[in-house]
């Protein structure tokens, strides 16, 4: 299994807004922890989204203020003697399936500017240093990016050996995922794997396919109950199982478990 393996399994999920990255990254992450790895589910959205996938209530604030102090008027530090690791022990929300969620987003930070900024270079100090712990290297990593190439690039997802970029069978969808896909390669080094989201049928694939240029290692499709469960608020691995949509995030985890994407 892969937690005894030498590379980690540490991901990240990008793509553009609403394209299907916190559908595909909680179910993901889901997926693996009923395939034995301890997750680490990250959203480092500023407005949750992986709470809602996983099935679990929105963290009230980021547990991850727990971790930081401020060290002057304007900037936070981690506080002493807190590592990544402890931090991920510490402030995470459990899940189900053994999922645990390190959230950076809503502190009550979008009114409270210098909380916020403190929780993102707090998030950016952990993740920065997870390379670092022997600890976290047996933990599977699954990060929700905020949408949009700009996250890649910034940092956010310094910790991935590789990137899902969900990406919907539109123009701006397709233009968001290729710059994506471009940052991840060019920019960090790391392979990066097209996961089609909210397929409708052939002539859609075809579009998606030439768009990118490539094919996508994943075809989900448009899943009307995998929509309904994310309207009622839960969880689509439970509200839907079974479904198309699901049973393809199953196959990807499946195949993330295995190394079976290309550069993995
Ligand atoms: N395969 C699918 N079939 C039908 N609806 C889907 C599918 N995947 C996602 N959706 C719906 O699309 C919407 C956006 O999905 P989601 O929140 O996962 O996207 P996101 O990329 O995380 O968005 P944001 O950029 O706002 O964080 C949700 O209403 C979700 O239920
Ligand atoms: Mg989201």
């Amino acid at each position: 299994m892969t937690a005894t393996q030498a590379e980690p399994l540490w991901i990240a999920v990008a793509g553009k807004g609403g394209a299907g990255k916190s559908t595909v990254s909680g179910t993901l992450s889901r997926a693996l922890g009923r395939l034995g790895h301890d997750v680490v589910a990250m959203d480092s959205d500023t407005m949750p989204g992986m709470c809602r996938s996983l099935g679990i209530a929105e963290p009230s604030g980021t547990r991850l203020m727990e971790a930081i102090e401020p060290a002057d008027e304007r900037r936070w530090r981690l506080r002493k003697g807190v590592g990544p690791v402890r931090t991920v022990q510490r402030c995470t929300t459990p899940a189900p399936d053994g999922v645990r969620l390190l959230q950076l987003g809503k502190v009550d930070a979008d009114t409270d500017v210098a909380a916020f900024t403190g929780a993102a270079l707090a998030f950016h100090e952990i993740v920065g240093k997870l390379g670092e712990s022997r600890t976290a290297r047996r933990w599977t990593l699954i990060g929700d990016l905020p949408a949009g190439p700009r996250h890649l690039a910034a940092g956010f997802a310094s910790y991935a050996r590789g990137a899902l970029v969900v990406v919907e069978p539109t123009s701006q969808s397709v233009l968001a995922a290729r710059r994506c896909a471009r940052l991840a390669r060019e920019h960090m080094g790391r392979p990066a794997w097209y996961v089609a989201n909210k397929v409708r049928d052939d002539a859609g694939r075809r579009r998606l396919v030439r768009m990118l240029g490539e094919e996508p290692v994943a075809w989900i499709p448009h899943d009307p109950v995998v929509a309904a469960a994310e309207r009622d608020g839960l969880a689509a691995i439970t509200a839907a199982a079974g479904s198309p949509a699901v049973a393809t995030i199953e196959r990807l985890a499946a195949d993330l478990d295995q190394r079976r994407l290309a550069g993995l």
